[in-house]
């Protein structure tokens, strides 16, 4: 059933697991995301970046995301990732995306305020839950890129919430997008003194690449939403170069994606385990 960000995060508070968020572009992308939630009986987030909607379309995606989660048999929140331009958020919510992100995280911490509390305001009006970023995750995500780290500063983080009234916050702490190039380092102290000073739902990005057992720690630290994009991509990209070396005369793309889409699944049935979401819809 599709359902609203703010109720799969609320859930996910109070139990304290993470709901994981998955990138989706296309239908297969997608299926591998609710067959996999499905199979675990776990909530899950499915979100859309800027370059997503620009790639599909925003009714086709629209269409896609709410007609797959309102068939699945678990909670699935539509959620827009790292929307900077507010025509983006108005149309979203037009067209039944049921959590946002504005991410202001490279403006000036007055700007990001701002620019958060706008899209709080006319998000809020219809209850619709609103993540924000503060601080500077490095790697490129789409639309958004950073060659360096700012890690988020507990007292900022604070300050931020009261003067925002975001429903979720997206942290830096050591994760990048995309592929790692060194091994990965998480400040789970810091996680852990955010969360104590603002018991709301805290997001992390770029987590693909990250240890599964680094996952669990964060979760454990008070992490509650855990975004996932690159694994899905590049174990797609790997089970599809596979096949085609393997059957080079086919050309039914059904049979090409097939074994794209289980692989896919695998990935996130790992990370649903990571999150701890199991069993928990
Ligand atoms: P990865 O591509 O590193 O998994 O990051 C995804 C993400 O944070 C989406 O917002």
């Amino acid at each position: 059933m599709l359902v609203s960000g703010k109720e799969v995060l609320r859930d996910a508070l109070e139990k304290k697991y993470a709901v994981p968020a998955f990138n989706f572009t296309n239908m297969e992308n997608l299926q591998a995301i609710i067959d996999g939630a499905e199979e675990m009986n776990s909530p899950v987030i499915i979100q859309t970046t800027q370059g997503a909607i620009r790639y599909a379309g925003f009714e086709y995606l629209a269409d896609l995301g709410k007609g797959a989660a309102q068939r699945a048999k678990v909670p699935i929140a539509l959620h827009l990732d790292h929307g900077t331009d507010l025509e983006y958020h108005l149309k979203a919510i037009r067209l039944g995306w049921t959590s946002l992100m504005i991410d202001a995280s490279k403006c000036d911490f007055e700007t990001n305020v701002n620019i958060v509390r706008q899209v709080v305001e006319i998000a809020h009006v219809l209850d619709i839950s609103v993540e924000a970023e503060l601080g500077v995750i490095a790697g490129k995500e789409d639309d958004i890129e950073s060659d360096v780290a700012i890690y988020t500063e507990v007292q900022d983080a604070v300050k931020f919430y009261n003067e925002t009234n975001c429903d979720s916050l997206a942290i830096a702490v050591g994760t990048a997008h995309g592929v790692y190039k060194g091994e990965v380092k998480i400040d789970f102290d810091r996680i852990r003194e955010i969360k104590q000073e603002i018991n709301i739902p805290l997001v992390l990005h770029g987590s693909s690449g990250v240890p599964e057992y680094m996952i669990g720690k964060a979760v454990e630290s008070g992490i509650n939403k855990v975004n996932f994009d690159t694994e899905l991509k590049l174990a797609n990209l790997k089970a599809m170069t596979k096949f085609i070396e393997e059957n080079p005369n086919v050309y039914d793309v059904r049979k090409i994606f097939k074994p794209c889409r289980n692989a896919m699944k695998e990935v996130v049935i790992k990370k649903i385990k990571a999150c701890k979401s199991d069993n928990k819809s």
